[in-house]
């Protein structure tokens, strides 16, 4: 299976609205196979579709693999149905290579969507799980990490990976989750 390219803000497929998927057929399924395959190598807890240049409503998610553990999640056209509590998380973004931020997210979420064989999937998440659903999600609205931040923050980040960009620095690697 082919390790995708992730794409890193500002490439304009980030920040469109993705398409929902009508038909879970064959190439929607080797889509989500590529980039379950591209999560792990990266390695992240979680990657959108729109992350590897595809606008369209697929996510997935292992919030298990850091502990060395396998649990895949592939959600098509999840929409997130109930949230409540909040929580402040670390969070960083393979699209946003070096920043590291605290987001505050719901706590727990309900999450609906369709596997791959078509069949309705109700997830009831909360920790880690409860993160990268909201920030995969978030990604399929074209919605970042420091659209969540002040805008203040958010002007730093985005002057920081213009920066990046320009000079073609690379991100340093630190110990932080990865979506
Ligand atoms: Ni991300």
């Amino acid at each position: 299976m082919p390790v995708a390219k992730i794409l890193v803000y500002p490439d304009p497929v980030l920040r469109a609205k993705a398409k929902d998927i009508e038909n879970i057929d064959g190439r929607v399924v080797r889509l989500a196979e590529d980039m379950a395959e591209t999560m792990y190598a990266a390695p992240g807890v979680g990657l959108a579709a729109p992350q590897v240049g595809v606008s369209e409503r697929l996510i997935v998610v292992d919030a298990k693999h850091s502990e060395g553990e396998k649990e895949l999640i592939t959600l098509i056209n999840p929409e997130i149905v109930e949230a409540e509590g909040k929580v402040i998380g670390e969070e960083g973004c393979l699209s946003l290579p070096g920043v590291n931020e605290k987001v505050t997210r719901a706590e727990r979420v309900l999450v609906r969507g369709y596997d791959l064989k078509e069949q309705q999937r109700q997830i009831e998440a909360e920790g880690l799980l409860a993160i990268a659903l909201q920030h995969e999600i978030d990604h399929l609205d074209g919605v970042l990490l420091f659209d969540r931040l002040s805008r203040l923050k958010r002007e730093i980040i985005q002057r920081k990976m213009r920066k990046v960009m320009r000079e073609g620095l690379e991100p340093e690697k630190k110990d932080y989750n990865l979506f």
